[in-house]
């Protein structure tokens, strides 16, 4: 057996720079994917209710005493950047909820390793947080946004107020976030005004837009499965006004991405259910209590706040980390399943 293969039969891969200097271990799957992505739940709580999220009244959130500190998230983060992950995103709940999250950014940013740290939020209190985000080293932001009517804003997210979410975009724009992407999720009583409108929004200001099918995340998810729309529907529509050239813009994450034939303008297409990606799946999840979710759609998860308050060694958390990369699932099978995920998107940071 050769070294490479050996080494991917033990969950992880030498990696060497183009000096020829051996870098890091890097995290490989059973499926031989390469695992360099964290996307960190810094909170499960929320200031808006998105219906097909939380669920409504939904008050059980973690407690305090279980949330990760902000010690305990650098140690798991730094035990990923050794492992070779490069990329952390912020998350949710509404990540910018937690208190100083800035703060918990610029440790995360300072590990050695973590070359890009980004945030996805629903941009309600991102006016006022913004510049120090930035100072504190992120740079690429999400912005959940579903429609631009102000009515059907506050009905989809249980009373948000659109104007904060375009005040937060704005102000990131200012401050210099690049790129700006909006995520919108496309549903059934979505009419195509609605994402005429945000895409002609997001023209205008140069945010790059994706479209998001619905999944069937927690009682939350699976009660909005009614309001399931294949993207293939809007893609079908949008082709009939725009010339849509298939987009090179990957970055390995889960969007398939049209160009506006003559313009800079992308969209991303992200549909989980009607042509999943997991084949190309480069992430694991680590929600605010510590735990270690290896799939989106799946329940299989690994319990590192119990190991971290019993003082395990930094060697012995790369380790379980790495034995926990080998039960990495296939693919999630949200259209398969008839007992789906439990727990909320929310709660696994979505
Ligand atoms: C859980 S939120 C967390 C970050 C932040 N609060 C936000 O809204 O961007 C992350 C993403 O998950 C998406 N999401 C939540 N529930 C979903 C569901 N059931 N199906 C598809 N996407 C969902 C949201 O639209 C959002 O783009
Ligand atoms: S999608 Fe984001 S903003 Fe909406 S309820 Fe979920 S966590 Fe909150």
């Amino acid at each position: 057996m050769s070294d490479v293969a050996a080494e991917r039969m033990a969950g992880f891969l030498t990696v060497k720079t183009e000096s020829n200097e051996v870098k890091s271990k890097a995290l490989i799957d059973p499926f031989g994917r390469h695992i360099d992505y964290l996307r960190l739940s810094v909170t499960d709580k929320c200031n808006l209710r998105c219906f097909y999220c939380l669920p409504k009244g939904f008050k059980n959130f973690e407690t305090p005493a279980n949330w990760l500190s902000f010690d305990e998230i650098e140690r798991v983060v730094g035990a990923f950047g050794e492992l070779g992950v490069s990329r952390v995103r912020l998350t949710g709940g509404e990540p910018l909820v937690r208190k100083d999250l800035a703060g918990l950014a610029s440790r995360i940013s300072a590990l050695p390793g973590i070359r890009d740290l980004s945030v996805s939020t629903n941009a309600t209190l991102l006016e006022q947080q913004a510049e120090d985000l930035f100072q504190a080293g992120i740079r690429r932001i999400n912005v959940s946004l579903d429609t631009m009517d102000e009515a059907r804003f506050a009905g989809i997210t249980g009373g948000g107020k659109l104007q904060q979410v375009l005040n937060g975009l704005h102000k990131s724009r200012v401050v210099g976030f690049s790129p700006i992407k909006v995520n919108m999720v496309v549903m059934k009583d979505t009419d195509p005004d609605d994402y005429r409108r945000v895409l002609d929004y997001c023209m205008q200001n140069n945010f790059t837009l994706r479209f998001i099918e619905t999944m069937p995340m927690g009682s939350a998810g699976r009660d909005a499965s009614e309001q399931y729309l294949s993207l293939d529907t809007v893609k079908h529509r949008l082709k009939k006004e725009f010339d849509l050239v298939p987009g090179i813009m990957t970055g390995g994450g889960p969007a398939r991405y049209y160009r506006i034939n003559n313009s800079d303008f992308e969209i991303g297409f992200i549909t989980p259910i009607s042509r999943h990606f997991c084949e190309t799946c480069n992430r694991v999840r680590l929600a605010v209590d510590g735990t270690l979710y290896l799939c989106l759609g799946q329940d299989d998860k690994l319990e590192l706040r119990p190991l971290l308050r019993a003082g395990i060694s930094d060697q012995d958390l790369k380790q379980v980390i790495t034995q926990a990369i080998k039960k990495k699932p296939q693919k999630h099978e949200f259209n398969q399943k008839t007992a789906q995920v439990v727990r909320l998107m929310s709660l696994t940071g979505g």
